[in-house]
């Protein structure tokens, strides 16, 4: 039977203000895919980055942006096992989240263990699984390495900072303000840089004079040049994310400085790996669930995220917000 959502959308690119509520027709899931009655909702900057325009639109007529979200499923497609109606479940990918109820492809769905919440759930799918990658893929971290991670108080640098610490590394962070500092330092960062006071290139040296093996810059156009001035020879610069903007003067020999290592990762060429998804969400669901992970989690009404997507892009968010539908 076809059901009706209302969802957060935008027909056309821009500010924060182009979202507006709309009502969706919800039909029965098709083949391999289940239906979700959302119960909460992840912001991530990827959905500032879609709806500004920034990355181009999958349908050019409407956006309904939101790439995590977690859920009890309602209805289940021909051809899909391994979940039924009532499943707790959460998913990770671009665009669509942003609805009290959608059909999605099996393929992307996980269980959730009893004892993850669904505003948990719906904060670490991207940005946790994110943190996954970042320090076990992309790079893969061992014990006393000497590592640089920007915007150490957001979504993603609250959850990274806790991980990097249980695999053993005193990470530095960067974070504008004092508070952000100190919430950092609560979750897993051993020293921070407030990159509104100190000149982050001075203070990072300082720290670690011999140079980082690794820098995580997710901020881009502001700080990535810099940033590669902060390793050491051979060392490793992973860019994943232009919240400043993006980077334009970066050139290939920019790396000879260093014998440096440069990567531009993107969290869904690794989930769609269905093997990967499944033993990076069971590890993070279970540093969750023994305690070495704690979720920063704000919440707010789908019918605010306009509101919700200004303070992102504005700076003045920490850890994770979730919209309830
Ligand atoms: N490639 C991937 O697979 C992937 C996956 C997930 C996330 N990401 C990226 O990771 C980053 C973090 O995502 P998130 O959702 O967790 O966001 P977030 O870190 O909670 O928010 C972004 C933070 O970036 C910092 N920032 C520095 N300059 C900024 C500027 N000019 N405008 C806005 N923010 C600025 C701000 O922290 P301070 O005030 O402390 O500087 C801000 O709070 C984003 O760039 C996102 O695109 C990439």
């Amino acid at each position: 039977m076809t059901g009706v959502s209302y969802a957060m959308a935008a027909t056309k690119s821009g500010g924060p203000e182009v979202l507006e509520r709309i009502e969706l027709a919800v039909p029965p899931p098709g083949p391999g895919e289940v239906q979700i009655a959302h119960r909460a909702i992840g912001v991530n900057f990827i959905d500032c980055y879609f709806r500004s325009g920034l990355y181009p639109w999958p349908d050019p007529r409407r956006l309904i942006p939101g790439a995590e979200a977690s859920g009890v499923i309602s209805a289940v497609g021909a051809g899909v096992t391994g979940l039924k109606s009532g499943d707790r479940v959460a998913y990770t990918l671009p665009n669509n989240a942003y609805a009290s109820a959608r059909n999605i492809a099996a393929a992307h769905v996980v269980k959730l263990p009893d004892g993850i919440s669904f505003e948990a759930a719906a904060s670490v799918m991207l940005k946790g699984l994110t943190a996954r990658y970042l320090l076990k893929d992309s790079y893969e971290l061992q014990p006393g390495q000497k590592v640089l991670f920007h915007a150490a108080a957001g979504g993603v640098g609250l959850l990274a900072g806790q991980w990097m610490k249980a695999l053993g590394v005193a990470p530095v962070g960067t974070a504008g303000g004092p508070e952000k500092c100190t919430l950092a330092l609560s979750h897993g960062f051993a020293e921070m840089i407030d990159y509104g006071q100190d000149d982050f290139l001075e203070a990072a040296r300082r720290l670690v004079p011999e140079g980082y093996h690794v820098v995580y810059d997710s901020i881009g156009k502001d700080t990535l040049l810099t940033s590669l001035k902060c390793l050491r020879l051979h060392g490793t610069l992973v860019n994943f994310g232009q919240s400043s903007g993006a980077v334009t003067d970066f050139r290939v020999s920019d790396l000879a400085a260093g014998s440096f290592h440069l990567t531009r990762p993107v969290l869904f060429h690794f989930t769609s790996d269905r093997k990967w998804l499944e033993r990076a969400a069971d590890e993070l669901f279970g540093l969750i669930l023994d305690g070495r992970i704690r979720v920063q989690i704000h919440s707010a009404p789908l019918s605010s995220a306009a509101t919700v997507h200004a303070d992102l892009e504005g700076r003045r968010t920490t850890g994770s917000t979730v919209l309830i539908p």
